[in-house]
């Protein structure tokens, strides 16, 4: 059997921890002998108790325990969930309740909950007993267990509560391991690897060398059937084999323990070094905190060391080297390295990790310096910065962890600044010296070699080929190749795999053909990933093969997999080699032409060779390592290579990349510095090395370049010159740096436009994005002019660098694209520094660079060279669309023909202020030459859906984010592409909105269209081929039925006023913070109860639909049911509620594919509300969180068989559940069985005030705590057949009860003014208290005389619960009011006045509200911006008309009366930007251009108007503008209910007229609303009024 020895490891001066394997008899014997006691506790949880091995230990125990000594055995419940005060106070009083005392001791068997958690246990039973550690968790083995910090959780954070207790023994027994789940295993991996990162180079060093078999072992792990025999329960238990590794797995637990215990004793209460251990954590823990609970901890350190290490690497602290060491060990080792990795984000359910958050969890984090954040820093692997954790800014913080960059400008940079920068290593270079040291004899450092994917492979080929030893030295930095001189070569095992590296792959071919066969293999299998396996290499293997060696495509001929035969040889003699494609297979041959059997000639045929310069430096680094190729003199492009050895030099430093090395030389060049690049000269290999020299000197650099080094000092700011005409074709990569700096160069003379033309660069165009195209788009951002050349650009610079512009759009600064192309993000990074270069203002915005991480591919480290070396400030920030901002993304509307597209598309626009675009329209247009028709008659219906296609995808990108309505023709979805872009405009946040219509009613209104005959089953087809499309293309869907009437229309209307405000966030849906209530509408068919539904939800906040009580669960009847409830309710809030079985309901509880598929639905039919039940399985909750955009989301849980009464901790659990889920509104429902269980329930409302909660007990008995619920209170309706839920009360029935336990005083309104007699007021407001059970009372007080008011009622009467005031005290009344609403203030009158408290009063004015409101409800758009309207008269009434239009956004107002002074007072008081227009003569009206749509008279309409004011009216009427609405006249004069001015404006001008008394109610429910509180049942009270 494998074993090891037993470790003793010192803490504190003590061999506490005992290390070994399948160690429990020493466990045991050990503590019975050094912790003596009567009473021993062993405490696990649920998981380890199904373990064999638990049974060992215990079995040991009682085989060992002395007489008199008693074991007692306690299980907790598994997970962070339960590492509560709660877990603890039950261990506690198992252990009192068995009578344990001060000499017990406590043994913890488990993972790091239950050593923490027990461990504080132990520390404050009897004020403190012995606790023996038993980690059975890697992560507890290496970590937790050591160091005595002990710890419970809380809801505001984990391990808040706890205290340092040292245990007497941890005894580390790997055998427990073996059934350690993998990912459990992995994720202890992580601090294992933290330790050795901090502390042991060595250490990391060999978990390098073994990740490979420790994840082959932990991946094989098997899954075996256990029976417990005393239960016979059978589980499943995890096996890994760790006797395989038990070496390994030692080495690595006791290294880590080792480092832990001598930090842990050198500060036990972590003030300084302790706090290393925490490397990784503070942003770590930031993830972990959200992520939580389906990230563990291990992988959230992970993710946090990686973000950790690149600060480091920000802060120039550690090197880009050590940063790829760092990622490469923790894939090694199965870890994540970034929050989003697929599988890691599929694994914590998509959540979001914003930043703000992350950064909020961070200041909490226990390191912190007060409000400062403190990190550990790397040096370098091993090691770290300083002994103890350091302060780090936020925007440091914020520049790691995110992709987006601000760029500051570079003004604070000294002019004197010199800096040495040495951009990473070539990458041809790399490779090339990679192959030459293997060929070589002798040792060979290689340093500055760059790490990428292509030398990883090439570096692994060597190895597996036996080639040359690797080792690495300096921490990594240098690799040393111990070359054989390539007699060593022979064929490995196992395929080379080299992925995606196009250049290893290359030289790999001919370096196969070099090796020799191994005992079993005599072929060597190249292969990569599918791109490598489509990218060419025949041109090579054509010439190899002709040359002796034997090759075989494995796949597709002419590409990898390749099978080199290694028993045939590379013969040598004459090779003719096409070189037109690619210069690497060139270099292949040259590089291994000295070990062919002859010498070689090489001849390229086929034409001119593509990138000669490539072959130049193949030839010259083969001198460097000793073989001097000789080209022909009598033949062109051809070389002789002689027989020979390679003899590697002792060191080779890689040249740095000349191409990255223009961004630090052009960094010099714009801020005027100096800037030196110590390892690229004259002599360079790279054309790039060029750039200075012929681009940044000509444009008025000083450049000085010895053999190996260039330096670049530049003019002052602004002083650059642009280049009149340069061929960049030895240094194409080159141009883009070129571009940014020709971007601010300017000369004297006005012709030549500044223009810099660049050409030569034709293959730009087809690298990681068209370059050429990038560069111009993204200049132009910046406003500098640009114009494409077939090979090349011209720049047209700034006259001053004053010009550059800030990017941005209508809707504030945007970002700058790279493309994800490495040399954009560069060259950008660079021009944005010089915007607003020489502003003195203290606050500028900075420059947002996208996709930083792209640098990657060749310079991981420029960003922490611009920031650290170069001086640039820099900052992160979450991408633009992510931030909770208004967007203005446009709304495209689908749907079938006859689903109503045209007017809500014109409803669409007048609702959010957007401009409509009918796509057909434009589609004509573009055209040309007729309709639609014709183009279809001439070129068929499929050229017909390409244009269509076309022009949408054009209007997309031009308007997509310009708020745009885009209405569309209805066979839009026809065509794949069109459905491609429809897609793609929802997916990056844009609008595509289905507008549905029932089948049945389509096919009737085509049918009653005589100009478009049609069949029904025609019809039907159509529809339902693309009504599964429209659902597929949509994110969105409006139902909307056919309107039979006008009121139907114009609550359609409003409904939908009030879903496309909520979905595109114009409109907040609020959440109540007064008391409110909801209906339960539990009918199985809404639309049979249309009448009703809206009496059913008088007083109501909102109304719930129980989902799981309608007849039918499909999509167009569940739509139906939604828009007819938001129609008939006018918009009304809707609370979808799906109610599971288990919950009360009658929802099948396992149908989750149906439940997602409603969540899914009411999502897009935008619905207010959602519950979601806190036990659905997370993924379900998660994706309704994760979509809800505008929805708010109600966790709700129910206790329907009352198991838990209030003050049991399920409810505890699960309000934090609620709180982590970060839901809206908790709801709980509960169930009393006493009435003291409302008392309970009161009191835990009374402690949970974190988040708007709703709590009531169901039952008779818990009908008291239906009227004590404040928020949001389910109620039921008489007229409804049943209640929701047993002991459900109606509004009024709540209202009546609460009355009477004193909850609402009964209080005394009235009207005041003179005369009163007919006033409605009292009838209007009398009619609301009794529909909604309120105890107030409204009165006449006929006066005209304020002081009556105020002493009779306002001082007088202490039961005063409001006043509605006429005439003539309007104004009077001001003078007693304590406070003013704007309203009251602008319109100078009040007609509200609401008692504050304490004698004190605030003055408020409805009246205009009672016009708008009017207005809107009669179908005119809430938002009528930009339009203009006409108010007639000047007197009260007339101001608040003005007040009304304004506040509709009309643009201007015109007004006219008949009297010139009055109104003249009117304009006068209010502010100019009201932009009042007044009318005086009948010429002056006709003047006029503006159409008006709104009028609103305010003038008497009981006597006759004079002719000369009622023709100014008639002009207006003339122009009534046709907008998406009737344009419509309200005349405020309710005597006689049609005035002559209504008559003659609909009669004559057909305009749609309201009546005054509709003013009035609107005005009277308004003061409804603001006296009680409650949302007054409008159409009852509207009856009522207007009854007679
Ligand atoms: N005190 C400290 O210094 C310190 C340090 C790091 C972490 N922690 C704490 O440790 C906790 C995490 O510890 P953990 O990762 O061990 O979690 P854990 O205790 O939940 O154990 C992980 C899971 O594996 C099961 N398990 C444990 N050993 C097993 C075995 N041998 N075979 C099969 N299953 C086994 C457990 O039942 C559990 O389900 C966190 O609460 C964290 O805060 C404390």
């Amino acid at each position: 059997m494998a074993t090891v020895p037993l470790a003793k490891v010192p803490i504190l001066g003590k061999d506490t921890v005992h290390v070994g394997y399948n160690i429990h008899e020493h466990i045991v014997s050990t503590t019975i002998h050094d912790c003596p006691s009567s009473t021993y506790v062993i405490v696990n949880d649920a998981n380890v108790q199904k373990l064999p091995y638990l049974k060992t230990i215990k079995s040991e125990m009682e085989k060992q325990l002395p007489e008199g000594a008693r074991v007692l055995h306690y299980i907790t419940k598994p997970g962070e969930a339960n590492k509560t005060r709660q877990t603890k106070e039950q261990v506690e009083d198992f252990m009192l309740d068995n009578g344990c005392t001060r000499d017990t001791v406590v043994i913890a068997i488990g993972g790091g909950i239950v050593g923490d958690m027990i461990g504080y246990v132990a520390a404050t039973f009897m004020r403190g007993v012995r606790v023996v550690h038993i980690p059975t968790s890697l992560l507890a083995m290496v970590d937790s267990s050591i160091g005595g910090k002990t710890a419970v959780d809380t809801p505001m954070g984990k391990n808040f509560i706890g205290a340092f207790w040292q245990p007497q023994f941890v005894f580390v027994d790997i055998k427990w391991l073996e059934t350690l789940p993998r990912r459990e295993f992995i994720n202890g991996m992580a601090e294992v690897i933290k330790t050795a990162c901090i502390w042991d180079a060595a250490e990391f060093a060999r978990l390098e060398e073994n990740a490979q078999t420790f994840l082959d072992i932990v991946n094989n792990a098997q899954i075996v059937q256990y029976s417990d025999e005393n239960t016979g329960d059978v589980y499943e238990l995890s096996q890994t084999d760790i006797p395989k590794m038990l070496e390994h797995t030692y080495k690595l637990v006791l290294e880590s323990i080792k480092v832990k215990t001598e930090v842990v004793s050198s500060d036990e209460r972590e003030t300084s070094l302790r706090n290393l251990l925490n490397f990784g954590h503070t942003i770590g823990h930031a993830f972990e905190a959200i992520l939580t609970p389906q990230a563990l901890h291990g992988e959230c350190v992970s993710i946090g060391m990686i973000y950790e290490a690149e600060l480091s690497r920000y802060l120039g602290i550690l090197s880009p080297t050590q940063v790829a060491r760092i990622v490469k060990i923790l894939v090694a080792y199965g870890l994540p390295v970034s929050p989003s990795e697929k599988w890691f984000k599929e694994l914590t359910l998509q959540k979001r990790t914003p930043l703000d958050v992350l950064l909020s969890k961070m200041s909490i984090d226990k390191k912190n310096d007060g409000s400062k954040k403190k990190c550990v820093l790397l040096e370098t692997v091993g090691k770290c910065y300083g002994t103890s954790a350091h302060v780090v800014s936020d925007a440091d913080l914020r520049f790691v962890l995110t992709d987006e960059t601000l760029v500051y400008p570079f003004k604070n940079i000294p002019a004197n600044q010199t800096k040495t920068i040495t951009p990473p290593g070539s990458k041809s270079i790399s490779n090339r010296a990679l192959i030459l040291a293997a060929l070589g004899k002798g040792p060979c450092r290689i340093k500055n070699l760059l790490h990428s994917d292509d030398t990883k492979h090439m570096l692994n080929a060597v190895q597996e080929l036996n080639g040359a030893k690797i080792t690495w030295e300096d921490n990594g930095e240098t690799v040393v190749l111990d070359g054989q001189g390539g007699a060593t070569l022979t064929a490995c095992e196992n395929p080379l795999y080299l992925g995606n590296a196009g250049t290893a792959s290359r030289f790999l071919t001919s370096f196969a053909s070099l090796v020799k066969s191994s005992k079993s293999k005599n072929h060597i299998i190249l292969t990569g990933n599918d791109r490598m396996q489509q990218r060419p290499i025949g041109p090579l293997v054509d010439s190899l093969r002709t040359n002796g060696t034997k090759i075989d495509y494995v796949k597709n001929e002419g590409s990898l997999p390749l099978k080199v035969y290694t028993d045939t040889h590379l013969q040598g003699g004459r090779i003719e080699l096409a070189a037109t494609v690619s210069s690497q297979y060139v270099s292949s041959v040259l590089m291994c032409a000295p070990y062919a059997e002859e010498p070689v000639t090489l001849s390229l045929v086929g034409g001119k060779p593509i990138s000669i310069l490539y072959v130049e430096m193949t030839i010259k680094m083969m001198e460097k390592f000793g073989v001097k190729v000789t080209q022909s003199t009598t033949e062109p492009f051809t070389y002789h290579i002689p027989k020979t050895q390679y003899v590697n030099p002792p060191e080779y430093v890689i040249e740095s990349d000349a191409s990255s090395a223009t961004y630090p030389l052009a960094f010099a060049a714009l801020t005027g510095t100096t800037v030196t690049v110590p390892n690229i000269g004259s002599d360079s290999l790279q054309g790039d090395a060029r750039f200075a020299r012929d681009v940044l000197g000509p444009m008025g650099c000083t450049v000085e370049q010895t053999a190996s080094s260039t330096t670049v000092t530049g003019p002052p700011v602004g002083h650059l010159k642009p280049l009149k005409h340069i061929d960049m074709e030895p240094m194409t990569d080159a141009f883009l740096t070129a571009c940014v700096v020709a971007a601010v160069a300017h000369d004297s003379n006005p012709e030549f436009h500044n223009t810099t033309t660049i050409e030569g660069i034709a293959n730009q165009r087809v690298k990681e994005c068209n370059r050429i195209e990038a560069m111009a788009t993204q200049l132009a951002k910046f406003g500098v002019r640009t114009h494409e050349l077939p090979d090349g650009i011209q720049v047209h610079g700034l006259d001053s660098i004053d010009e550059l512009q800030l990017p941005r759009d209508s809707t504030g600064p945007i970002g700058v694209e790279t493309y994800d192309d490495h040399r954009v993000a560069m060259s950008f990074s660079l021009l944005a520094g010089m915007v607003n270069y020489n502003s003195t203002e203290k606050d500028v915005d900075p420059v947002r660079v996208l996709e930083r991480h792209c640098t990657g591919k060749t310079w991981p480290g420029w960003w922490d060279v611009l920031h650290t070396n170069l001086g640039a400030r820099l900052d992160g920030a979450e991408p633009i669309n992510n931030a909770a901002t208004k967007s203005s993304k446009s709304v495209v509307i689908i749907g079938m023909r006859a689903a109503g597209k045209t007017t809500i598309s014109k409803w669409c626009a007048a609702a959010l202020g957007y401009k409509l675009m009918d796509l057909d329209d434009a589609f004509e247009q573009d055209y040309g030459h007729g309709n639609i028709k014709e183009f279809v008659a001439q070129n068929g219906w499929e050229k017909f859906r390409e244009e269509e296609t076309r022009i949408f995808e054009d209007v997309i990108n031009k308007h997509g984010d310009d708020g745009y309505i885009f209405s569309t023709g209805g066979g839009i979805v026809e065509n794949p592409a069109s459905r491609v872009a429809l897609k793609k405009f929802a997916a990056s946040g844009g609008y595509v909105l289905h507008l549905h219509r029932d089948i049945e009613e389509t096919i009737i209104f085509l049918q009653s269209d005589p100009s478009r005959p049609a069949f029904v089953e025609e019809i039907r087809d159509v529809w339902e081929r693309r009504e599964k499309w429209y659902k597929d293309c949509s994110n969105y869907t409006f139902f909307a039925p056919h309107c039979s009437n006008e009121i139907e229309f114009q609550s359609l209307r409003k409904a939908f006023s009030r879903f496309i405000n909520v979905i595109s966030g114009n409109e907040e849906i609020a959440v109540p913070t007064k008391r409110s209530a909801f209906v339960c509408l539990t009918f199985e068919d809404l639309t049979e109860h249309t009448s009703k539904l809206s009496e059913i939800a008088y007083g109501c906040d909102a109304v719930e639909v129980r989902v799981d009580h309608l007849v039918k669960l499909d999509a167009d009847f569940v739509n139906r049911q939604l828009f007819t409830l938001r129609s008939a309710t006018g918009g009304l809030p809707i609370i979808f509620t799906v109610r599971t079985k288990k919950q009360g309901g009658k929802f099948d509880d396992d149908d989750y594919e149906t439940l997602e598929q409603l969540f899914s639905l009411a999502l897009k039919a935008g619905v207010e509300f959602i519950d979601l039940e806190l036990t659905l399985p997370t993924a379900i909750q998660y994706k309704v969180l994760n979509n809800k955009g505008n929805t708010k989301v109600i966790g709700s849980h129910h206790d329907f068989d009352a198991a838990f009464p209030w003050s049991n901790s399920e409810w505890e659990n699960r309000y934090n559940q609620a709180l982590s889920l970060d839901v809206d509104i908790v709801k709980f429902v509960g169930t009393a069985v006493t009435f003291e269980d409302n008392l309970e329930l009161e009191r835990f409302r009374f402690s949970h005030t974190i988040k708007p909660l709703i709590a009531i007990n169901m039952g008779e008995i818990g009908k008291v705590s239906r009227v004590l619920n404040t928020i949001l209170t389910p109620i039921t309706s008489s007229l409804l057949p049943g209640s929701a839920a047993p002991g459900q009360l109606t509004l009024p029935e709540i209202n009546k009860i609460y009355t009477s336990m004193g909850g609402i005083t009964p209080k005394e309104l009235f009207v005041v003014g003179k005369p009163i007699e007919h006033s409605r007021s009292p009838t209007l407001h009398n009619t609301g208290y009794k529909l909604l059970g309120l105890p107030h009372t409204f009165g006449k007080f006929e006066t005209d005389s304020a002081e009556e008011v105020k002493k009779q009622l306002l001082d007088g009467n202490k039961n005063l619960g409001g006043l509605a005031v006429t005439i003539p005290l309007k104004l009077d009344i001001i003078k007693y009011m304590d406070d003013l609403t704007p309203a009251a203030e602008i319109i100078g009158a009040v007609n509200t006045v609401i008692p504050l408290g304490d004698g004190k009063f605030r003055g408020d004015n409805t009246d205009w509200l009672g016009i708008t409101n009017s207005l809107i409800s009669n179908g005119v758009p809430a938002n009528v911006s930009g339009m203009c309207g006409l108010v007639v008269g000047a007197g009260g009434a007339s101001r608040a008309a003005v007040y009304a239009l304004f506040k509709m956004g009309c643009a201007k107002i015109y007004v006219i009366n008949r009297c010139s002074d009055e109104m003249q007072a009117l304009k006068a008081s209010f502010p100019v930007h009201f932009n009042l227009v007044l009318v005086e003569t009948v010429e002056e009206a006709d003047q006029v251009v503006d159409t008006v749509s709104m009028v609103i008279s305010c003038v008497p309409a009981n006597k006759p108007l004079p002719d000369n004011l009622v023709s100014k009216v008639e002009r207006f009427l003339a122009k009534g503008a046709k907008a998406s609405f009737v344009p419509t006249l309200l005349d405020a004069a309710y005597k006689p209910s049609i005035t002559p001015l209504m008559k003659l404006a609909s009669d004559k001008y057909q305009w749609h007229v309201v009546p005054g008394a509709q003013m009035l109610v609107h005005q009277g429910v308004e003061q409804f609303e603001r006296w009680t509180s409650f949302k007054p049942p409008f159409k009852g009270i509207f009856d009522e009024v207007t009854k007679d």
